[in-house]
């Protein structure tokens, strides 16, 4: 069958060994809870070293595809490849392997608060990347640190950090491993504008540095803004919209032109 094509072949060394343009490819997704559908018949695709930004107001649904993408949900039907496999014909252990290479930035973003954050990085990467060095550990750490803007942090504790430095903190943890998927769900929600184009440039930046395939799921227009190469509007469980941030900000679509004119703005879902 097709999903015999081992990407894995699970050496660290064969990273590259198959890059698949479409690295994630979602089709006729439908998913509800109690009988309210949430996706509907949704699909989308992720293409190689691609930012895809997915809006949508709060309740949308973003953090549900999220997490059909890494099966922490299953869907009522339709597909997910993730890098050429089935994610829901995975047995656990290939499941497993396939998580490796997905980083997930939650909304939450947290950190083990008893560890420093050196430990915080070391954790994964002696989970995820097995055999490496005492020493290649160390450099990984300080890499992914300096990339974030945060190499003098090493030794304080989560608790004394500020919360965009939190953030930047957690997304070193998932780049220490060098994921070639990255999900980000709501990276900008509770910060600060300034700090939270700080992490939307950081998105940028991890991007080229790694060269990851990058979802980025907000309600915040000025991180879709910066981050973008292509974006989807998602509303009542569809692709309402698809296109470049200029075909969105020239769109005469109400909708649209309202969440465009809420900028900022926390979307308060009035249920
Ligand atoms: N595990 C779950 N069980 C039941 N309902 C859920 C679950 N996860 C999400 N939902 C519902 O699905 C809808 C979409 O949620 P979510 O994807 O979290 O929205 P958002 O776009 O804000 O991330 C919401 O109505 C939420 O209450
Ligand atoms: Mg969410």
């Amino acid at each position: 069958m097709e999903n015999e094509i081992n990407i894995a072949a699970t050496t660290d060394a064969g990273a590259a060994t198959v890059t698949p343009e479409k690295v994630i490819d979602i089709a006729n997704l439908t998913i509800g809870f109690d009988n309210v559908p949430v996706l509907r018949d949704f699909s989308v695709q992720l293409f190689e070293k691609e930012n895809l930004v997915i809006l949508g107001k709060s309740g949308s649904g973003k953090s549900v595809l999220i997490k059909c993408i890494v099966r922490l949900l299953n869907p009522d039907s339709g597909t997910i490849h993730v890098l050429g496999e089935n994610v829901n014909e995975l047995n656990d252990r290939n499941l497993a392997e396939l998580r490796k290479k997905i980083g997930f930035l939650f909304q939450s973003g947290a950190l083990y608060d008893s560890m420093t954050i050196r430990e915080n990085l070391e954790f994964p990467l002696r989970r995820i990347k097995k055999g490496l060095s005492r020493k290649q550990i160390d450099e990984k750490i300080i890499e992914a640190l300096e990339n974030v803007g945060l190499s003098d942090t090493l030794h304080k504790m989560p608790s004394e950090l500020s919360g965009g430095m939190r953030k930047r903190a957690s997304l070193a943890r998932t780049i220490v491993v060098d994921p070639m998927i990255m999900l980000y769900d709501e990276p900008t929600t509770g910060l600060d504008p300034v700090t939270s184009d700080e992490i939307s440039s950081l998105i940028n930046e991890v991007q080229k540095k790694y060269n990851t395939s990058s979802i980025i799921i907000t309600h915040d227009i000025e991180c879709a803004r910066a981050t973008a190469d292509r974006m989807i509007m998602l509303n009542e469980g569809e692709v309402y919209l698809e296109g470049t941030i200029g075909e969105f900000e020239s769109s005469r679509d109400e909708m649209i032109q309202s969440f465009f004119k809420m900028k900022n703005v926390n979307s308060h879902s009035n249920e």
